[in-house]
This record gives C-alpha cells, sequence and structure tokens, in this order.
C-alpha cells in the first residue's frame, strides 16, 4: 500500500505503533520498524534525556529502518525537563517525532531546524486544524475509543475520521480501537492514510510486559476498560481491573474528587511494577476497548502482515464484489 504516510515517513506498510509509557522501548520499536511499520520510543520511559539518547542508539542497532520518538507533554507530579528531551531527540539524528498532550509549538521551531517529521496526536479536530496551522506535518486523530487519555470530548473515530478528511490538507493517522484489517481497510476508506495502534501491540511478543498482562488483555472484552479522572476533567482509559474500579467509586462520590485520594491507587511506579511482576492488581495501566478485538499474542511481524494482507483482501475482493 502506498499511502501519503509510507511516502512521508519513508515506511512499507501504513502502520504506526504509537507512544507507550513503560511499553515503547527499543526492542518493540525496531521489531514495529523491522516489520515496515513505523516503531515509536517513549521519551519519557527513559528516566533522564542521557537514558534516552542510549535507547535511541540500542534501537539503531537493531534496525536500519526509520524509527520514531515519542514526547508526551502532560502535567505530571514530578516536573520532566522537556526541553532538554526534546534537545536529546534533535542530537541523537531522528528524523521522526510523535508528540502528545498540550501544544507542540515550542518545539516546533528546534525540530523544523533538524529536518524532523512532526506528527502531534490529538483528539478533537479543533486540535488537529491547530496542529496543522502551527506546521505540523501529520495528526494522528485519537477517537473516544482509545487507551490513555481520550479527551473530554467523547467523539468516536466514526465521526472523527471523516471529519478530519475534510478538513485537514495534512496527511492523518487513524487512532483508536484499531486492531485488525477490517480497522485498517475502514480508517482508509473514511479518509485516512494509515492507521496508529497502542493497544494491539502491547499484546505483542516483543512487548516488554509480563505474559500475565498481555494474556489478561487476550481474555478481555471490549467492556473490559474504564474511564477513570472524568471528575477531573483530564480522563484516561485503562484496564478495569479491582484499582479502576476503585477509582471510579471514590470518584462518584458527592462534592468534587481530591486527587489525593487517588494517588496511593493510580502512581506510575505501581503500573510499571505490574507490568513487570504480572501482579494485575497492583495499579492501573491503559487499554483500549480494542482488547475486545485481541485474540492471540502474534510477533509484530505476524501482526503487521497479517492486518495489511487482511485489508488488502477486504479492498480488492470484498469491496470490489459489491460494484462488480
Ligand atoms: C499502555 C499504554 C501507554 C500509553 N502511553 C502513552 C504515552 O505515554 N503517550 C502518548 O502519547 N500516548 C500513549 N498511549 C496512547 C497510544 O499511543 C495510542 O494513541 C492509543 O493506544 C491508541 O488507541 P488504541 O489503544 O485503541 O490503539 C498509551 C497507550 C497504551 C496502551
Amino acid at each position: 500500500m502506498r499511502t501519503r504516510v509510507t511516502e512521508m515517513l519513508g515506511i512499507k506498510h501504513p502502520i504506526v505503533q504509537g507512544g507507550m509509557q513503560w511499553v515503547g522501548v527499543a526492542e518493540l520499536a525496531a521489531a514495529v520498524s523491522n516489520a515496515g511499520g513505523l516503531g515509536i520510543i517513549t521519551g519519557l520511559t527513559q528516566p533522564t534525556p542521557e537514558d534516552l539518547l542510549k535507547e535511541i542508539a540500542r534501537c539503531r542497532d537493531m534496525t536500519d529502518k526509520p524509527f520514531a520518538v515519542n514526547l508526551t507533554i502532560l502535567p505530571t507530579i514530578k516536573p520532566v525537563p522537556y526541553e532538554l528531551y526534546a534537545n536529546t531527540i534533535v542530537a541523537s539524528g531522528v528524523k521522526i517525532v510523535e508528540t502528545a498532550g498540550r501544544n507542540p509549538e515550542p518545539y516546533l521551531p528546534m525540530f523544523k531546524a533538524a529536518g524532523i517529521k512532526v506528527i502531534h496526536k490529538c483528539t478533537s479536530i479543533r486540535h488537529a486544524l491547530k496542529a496543522e496551522k502551527i506546521g505540523c506535518d501529520m495528526v494522528s486523530v485519537d477517537g473516544f475509543e482509545c487507551a490513555g487519555h481520550p479527551g473530554e470530548d467523547d467523539v468516536t473515530n466514526m465521526i472523527l475520521l471523516p471529519l478530519a478528511a475534510r478538513r485537514l490538507k495534512i496527511p492523518f493517522l487513524a487512532s483508536g480501537g484499531i486492531g485488525d484489517g477490517r480497522g485498517l481497510a475502514a480508517a482508509l476508506a473514511m479518509g485516512a492514510d494509515g492507521i496508529n495502534m497502542g493497544t494491539r501491540f502491547m499484546v505483542t511478543q516483543e512487548a516488554p510486559i509480563h505474559q500475565k498482562v498481555k494474556q489478561r488483555m487476550v481474555d478481555a472484552s471490549e467492556l473490559d476498560t474504564a474511564l477513570i479522572y472524568r471528575s477531573l476533567r483530564n480522563t484516561a482509559r485503562v484496564f478495569k481491573n479491582s484499582v479502576a474500579e476503585k477509582v471510579m467509586e471514590i470518584e462518584a462520590r458527592d462534592g468534587p474528587t481530591n486527587f489525593e485520594d487517588l494517588k496511593n491507587l493510580v502512581a506510575g511506579v505501581k503500573g510499571r511494577e505490574l507490568f513487570s511482576d504480572g501482579d494485575l492488581d497492583k495499579g492501573i495501566w491503559s487499554a483500549g476497548m480494542v482488547v475486545g478485538l485481541i485474540d492471540d499474542i502474534p510477533s509484530c511481524e505476524e501482526l503487521i502482515t497479517r492486518i495489511v494482507r487482511e485489508a488488502e483482501e477486504i479492498i480488492k475482493f470484498r469491496l470490489q464484489q459489491m460494484l462488480a
């Protein structure tokens, strides 16, 4: 498949692995890139900018294909030296960056000067248009189905993607709720130039998380995600385990939610430990509704090849036959 995404990013298939805190390390990014997609190293998973530089070098040892770095600019309990991370990305020679969270405008001049293509991930058309206006090269449109932060508008990709196709001039990726070839074909039909997947790539051989977490996601249905932090207007879609249920229970109490009441339950360090020790109720982890479509743990190569083959079959046979 040739699309504006494959052309601009220099990749074989229009499939991107979105940044994922604690998951997007060099092994996963390299596996996705080697399979012809675009792998993304998650910048802030590395504790310091120096560690990020080393992680990028490790990824280069594992692939000679393009890969990107994600820079997520969100409010955090501990201040993050974003400027230093951005400088490191430039110094590393990486040529594609995925930004998310806040407006990436302050970092665009340095990225542009270094010839870096910027993909901004956003959850609304107004933010996508803003990203186009300030000079981003591409956007990832994250629908309400997605894992992580879907925003507060609750608009699904069925609406967001055709709107993006009507209004944007720059290429865009459909993100959220995609896990198979049907999703890819549908996204292309709705005007996207490719897809971005998070949850589906978590459940692959190369994702650096405990087998029990992957198996729990294989066993899950589309009803097994929860929206937390709604009361704080910082909504996150996570896997519905006992901790997520406890958080929702606290948020449902009368009166405003005090983050202090949630802090211990949602601590990032617990989510990270859960990924390594497989204790499924230790903390929270991001997951999208697409868990309902996941029923195996393939390698990234198997997954990407299968998705592309399925989508091609749908386009070539199923859709063509309807016209014949
Ligand atoms: C475990 C996990 C962690 C994530 N962490 C981040 C992150 O740090 N920054 C970011 O921009 N997106 C993050 N995301 C969102 C993904 O990049 C992607 O936008 C989203 O997963 C797409 O929806 P899907 O899961 O339905 O494919 C995360 C997703 C998951 C599943």
